[in-house]
């Protein structure tokens, strides 16, 4: 286990589902954070691929001129993500209770995950998952800044440094021994949302194996 008991404890440890029940219409980032995500996107994802936007809201960082093959969602808020123009499905759940994600070994190309890692209490478990429902040589991008929920946030991301929370998250990749070592990209600003993400591929002899076991 990467995490003790202490660094996943929330200073608000009410169910995370009641924070969420109320949409909100807002973005969490701004627009230059954005911008490169969403380039990052046109660079690493192909036409093709089957898309898991995973901890999703109303917005997506896709690029608008690419069609993807089919775009899934989870979240939350339901009416948020009902909004999300590129999903073509979701579901709700909430991974602080139940870490197994609905879907079959071997069915997305890539994972997304933005500016919400930081919610996790159970990282170890969710990778897991990711490596599982993930295909080989499939791609994992978690990015995200320095805004937070800060009542939200594990211990161990309020506690860190920005630099703390990039080798946190590579050591969730690393940690669950399904993914090549991750590629970190860093970019502060002068003025602007500081831009990181974490990318890693699942490795192509990596064997699923559901969350449920060992929790
Ligand atoms: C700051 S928002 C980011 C939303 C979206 N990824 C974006 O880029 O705008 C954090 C998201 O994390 C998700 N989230 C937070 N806690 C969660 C939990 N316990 N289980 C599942 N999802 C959660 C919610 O769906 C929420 O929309």
């Amino acid at each position: 286990m990467i995490l003790t008991e202490n660094q996943r404890t929330k200073l608000d440890e009410s169910d995370d589902t009641l924070f969420y029940l109320s949409p909100r219409f807002v973005t969490h980032v701004d627009q230059g954070f954005v911008r490169q995500l969403t380039n990052l996107y046109r660079q690493r994802l192909r036409s093709d691929m089957v898309i898991l936007d995973l901890m999703s809201s109303w917005v997506s960082h896709l690029p608008e001129e690419v069609s993807y093959k089919r775009v899934e969602g989870h979240g939350l808020n339901a009416e948020e993500l009902a909004q999300n123009p590129r999903l073509d499905r979701f579901f709700v759940q909430n991974l602080n209770q139940n870490q197994h994600l609905p879907y079959e070994d071997n069915t997305f190309d890539a994972v997304l995950n933005t500016v919400s890692v930081q919610y996790l209490q159970y990282p170890e478990a969710v990778f897991q998952e990711i490596a599982r429902i993930l295909k080989p040589s499939g791609i994992a991008i978690f990015s995200f800044s320095n805004r937070m929920f800060f009542q939200k946030a594990v211990q161990a991301w309020r506690d860190g440094s920005e630099l703390d929370r990039v080798a946190l998250v590579k050591s969730y990749f690393a940690d669950s021994g399904k993914f090549t070592p991750a590629e970190v990209i860093a970019q502060r600003r002068w003025l602007g949302d500081p831009f990181y993400a974490v990318i890693a591929s699942k490795k192509a002899d990596a064997h699923g194996e559901s969350a449920r076991v060992g929790l």
